[in-house]
């Protein structure tokens, strides 16, 4: 019997393109706890494996690759994907264990140009909850996230291919998101960068690269919103911070924190996310595990962006660059939605949601009224409604008009609010638009970097 099982285990292993292996010992504990957290606590995607997995790629000449690489890189990342073989720089074309289709075109594709099609092993990689990888390299401990195209995928969209014109539009929004609010003293946003991308123009495929932030340093945890409200995890890390009310904890560490963050990101930025539900989001906890107050947010090419703000900013060929339905010209659309997309737990009712997308409101317009100079009366006006089709728990919306006066004055000096000191125009910027300013930058650094 056992003979037959362990025959039977054997057989389905070599059926699959999935080589289980041992846990690299190095891995760092907080990367591997987000691993576990995305694989493991979510209502969604279920039965995920958290087991590492040996990742195969082709290796492709670099010059022979579109490529968009930002200029603070992580040399240790780029160290992963970009080496030398006999003098020449090649790519690791990182194929997704799951895929069943897209790595077939690229092989064909090699193959029409008489290019090498074999499959190689160097990194190790994790499973998410989306269809980004966690990619391991042993050789110098680097971590990241890796976005690459898969027809089979957890979730409700499985067949995901990861194109070339999406890929570019991402490193443009990663640059200006990270760009502008580096330069400005906020509180609670953290963002997680796309530094890299590369592609194959003419099957219009490409490959993404997110940074884990901190992750890899093993000092902070980052907990997905979706595990944050997950039955069981949710409340076992609120009664670990002394909580006996997980639904009043993650109400003052998930939905005010992300209202700040939000606030942050589009008063400063003018991009709010498409998707704003719990897969896009992560909560900063200390080496306890307790938040800190900090929200990071992932997964920027999912926006839409505003016009009048971009166009005031160096920024302004990002909006020729995007779908134009994500374009917004008069109202500011945003959406509260931390259950969207997923179960809820039984510690949140429709009324503690319904609580929660007030509260979400109120902080969110708050923060983008301190940092827009638009009025928080003026805000508040705007009518919030139920994006229900036919599910409990969804989005709730908010659009804002913008033709006001005060909506004038914040578009006009725009370029004031990602820390520089004059407008585009050379106008000079407003105390009241400069005092988020970050303290850290010289203002000769600020001027260099955006005129
Ligand atoms: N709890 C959840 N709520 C919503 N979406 C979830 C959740 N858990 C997993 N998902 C999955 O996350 C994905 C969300 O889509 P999105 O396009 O933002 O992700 P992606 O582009 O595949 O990956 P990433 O966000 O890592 O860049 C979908 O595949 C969805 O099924
Ligand atoms: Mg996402």
């Amino acid at each position: 019997m056992n003979y037959v099982l362990s025959l039977t285990f054997i057989f389905l292993i070599s059926c699959t393109n999935i080589n289980i292996l041992r846990e690299p010992s190095s891995v760092q504990t907080h990367v591997k706890q987000l691993v576990d957290w995305e694989t493991k606590a979510n209502a969604t995607a279920i039965g995920r494996s958290n087991d590492v997995v040996e990742l195969k790629h082709f290796e492709i000449p670099l010059s022979f690759l579109e490529k968009d690489f930002a200029s603070d890189l992580d040399p240790k990342v780029k160290d992963s994907l970009v080496f030398n073989k006999n003098g020449t720089p090649f790519f690791r074309w990182v194929i997704s264990p799951e895929d069943t289709k897209y790595h077939k075109e690229v092989s064909e594709f090699l193959a029409s140009k008489g290019m090498d099609t074999t499959t190689y092993s160097y990194l190790k990689g994790y499973y998410s909850a989306s269809r980004s990888l966690i990619v391991y390299n042993e050789n110098n401990r680097a971590a990241f996230s890796l976005k690459t195209s898969t027809d089979n995928t957890a979730g409700n969209w499985t067949d995901k291919k990861q194109t070339w014109d999406d890929s570019q539009q991402i490193r443009q929004i990663s640059d200006w998101v990270k760009g502008a609010t580096e330069k400005m003293d906020i509180k609670t946003l953290v963002i997680q960068d796309e530094p890299m991308a590369v592609g194959i123009k003419s099957l219009d495929m490409g490959i993404v690269i997110r940074s884990l932030g901190e992750l890899p340093q093993d000092h902070k945890y980052y907990i997905p919103g979706f595990s944050a409200l997950h039955e069981h995890v949710g409340a076992e890390i609120a009664a670990l911070n002394g909580s006996n009310d997980p639904a009043k904890f993650w109400e003052e560490n998930y939905v005010k924190p992300l209202a700040n963050a939000l606030g942050e990101l589009s008063a400063i930025t003018g991009s709010f996310h498409t998707s704003p539900h719990s897969q896009n989001f992560l909560i900063e906890l200390d080496a306890n595990k307790k938040p800190t107050g900090k929200l990071v947010v992932r997964d920027f090419g999912d926006s839409y962006i505003n016009k009048k703000i971009l166009a005031n900013t160096k920024y302004a060929h990002l909006v020729d660059m995007w779908e134009e339905n994500y374009v917004f010209h008069s109202k500011l659309p945003t959406r509260f939605g931390v259950l969207h997309g997923t179960k809820n737990p039984s510690w949140v009712s429709e009324q503690i949601y319904l609580k929660w997308s007030e509260i979400f409101y109120d902080v969110f317009e708050k923060r983008f009224s301190e940092i827009s100079g638009i009025p928080v009366s003026e805000l508040a006006q705007t009518e919030k409604t139920l994006n229900r089709k036919g599910r409990k728990f969804s989005y709730y919306i908010k659009r804002y008009e913008t033709k006001s006066e005060s909506w004038k004055n914040y578009f006009r000096y725009a370029n004031c609010l990602n820390g520089n000191t004059k407008t585009l125009s050379g106008k000079n910027c407003p105390e009241n638009f400069k005092k988020f300013h970050s303290t850290a930058q010289s203002c000769n650094s600020v001027v260099r970097d955006f005129q």
